[in-house]
């Protein structure tokens, strides 16, 4: 068995998991993270795309956030389509801030580049790991691999490790409480290899189900339709997929979607679920670990930075000058904007 110290063990290498130990690092707090995945498969997975100010405002502050502002398209607003007819919600004119679409396999790249620049300690495909102690002031992990275990002796864990992850389940039996809806949609989503035709995002009612327009880069645009939540995606050729795009999303002043080739697809089912509290013992849980939000609202990678932010700024205080309070209230802080997201994504 082979021993290894941290600070802080980070279980999994999402935004979580990688804005943690990135933002740790900065504050002088090391960590190690465990990652299940290979590190080109993180890199690539598509999901989310749509940050908000203060996720980038986190990325800008950080010193990651070099390429975001590249590359990243700000958005202004966002069109509301009902009958075919575009409404615009102008954010800045209404909030004095903006969203930003960049996608979130890269901004995975970007923290996975700094923190192995700034000589981070990532395992990625590390195999099978377990929490242990996690009551006491000495938590483990434990990561079994290829007939090898090791032992990583923490002060903290932090279960980043996404919905399907295993921090969850180390909490104890009846101390969490969970809340859990799923809805009868789901939605089939594309990567198109198409130049976006319209400049800001598209939430589109129509009678034959919902429709997103949205986008990656000037190349690139990601479409969503409603679709049933055990909907085979084998009976969704390139061509049908089109085609109900373009009947759901077409516009009385003749706007419709740019096609292209589909470079993907899948379907992405509708959850919403939240444990209390997010803390036991020296476990904390961020980001999907936590909680799931359907994407209508676009706010789960936003709130999983917000989670690690406020852990970091606790773990900081803790480490500063042993003030424990704000670590005693992350749950509460935490649960506070998760609800609200949760609301809204509803
Ligand atoms: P994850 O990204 O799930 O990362 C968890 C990591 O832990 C993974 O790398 C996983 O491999 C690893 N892991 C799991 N189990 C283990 C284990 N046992 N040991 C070690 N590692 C493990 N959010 C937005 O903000 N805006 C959007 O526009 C948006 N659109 C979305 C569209 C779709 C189709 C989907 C599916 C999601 C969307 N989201 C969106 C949600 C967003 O992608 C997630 O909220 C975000 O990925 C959460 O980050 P995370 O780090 O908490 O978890
Ligand atoms: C996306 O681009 O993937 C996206 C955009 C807005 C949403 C959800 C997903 O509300």
């Amino acid at each position: 068995m082979a021993l290894f110290e941290t600070q802080v063990g980070i279980v999994g290498a999402g935004p979580a998991g990688l804005m943690l130990s990135h933002l740790l690092h900065l504050k002088g707090i090391d960590s190690i993270v465990l990652e299940a995945r290979s590190r080109s498969y993180c890199e690539e997975r598509v999901r989310a795309g749509v940050l908000e100010h203060t996720s980038v405002q986190m990325l800008h502050d950080s010193g990651v956030g070099e390429r975001l502002d590249r590359e990243g398209l700000r958005h202004e607003g966002i069109h509301l389509g009902l009958n075919g007819i575009l409404h615009r919600i102008p954010f800045v004119e209404l909030t004095s801030k903006c969203v930003t679409v960049y996608g979130q396999q890269e901004v995975v790249r970007d923290l996975i580049a700094r923190r192995l620049e700034d000589g981070g300690d990532l395992r990625f495909e590390c195999g099978e790991v377990s929490l242990e102690q996690i009551a006491t002031e000495k938590p483990l992990l434990y990561v079994k691999n290829e007939g090898q275990v090791d032992e990583i002796r923490c002060e903290f864990i932090a279960g980043c490790d996404g919905f399907h992850g295993v921090s969850r389940g180390a909490f104890p039996k009846g101390s969490q409480c969970t809340y859990e809806r799923s809805y009868p949609f789901a939605w089939l989503g594309i990567l198109a290899e198409a130049p976006p035709s319209q400049e800001e995002l598209v939430y589109m009612h129509h009678q034959r189900g919902f429709a997103l327009y949205s986008m990656r880069s000037p190349q690139i645009t990601r479409l969503y339709l409603q679709c049933a939540p055990d909907e085979d995606i084998a009976q969704w050729s390139d061509d049908r997929i089109w085609s109900e795009l373009q009947t759901r999303l077409v516009c009385a002043n003749g706007w419709h979607p740019t096609e292209g080739r589909v470079l993907q697809k899948g379907v992405t089912g509708m959850r919403s679920f939240v444990v209390e509290p997010l803390q036991f013992g020296r476990l904390f849980l961020a980001g999907d670990a936590a909680h799931i939000v359907p994407p209508t609202g676009a706010k789960g990678m936003n709130l999983a930075f917000a989670d690690v932010h406020y852990l970091a700024e606790a773990l900081g205080d803790h480490y500063r000058n042993g003030d424990r309070r704000r670590l005693e209230s992350y749950s509460e802080t935490c649960l506070r904007r998760i609800w609200k997201a949760q609301r809204v994504s509803c």
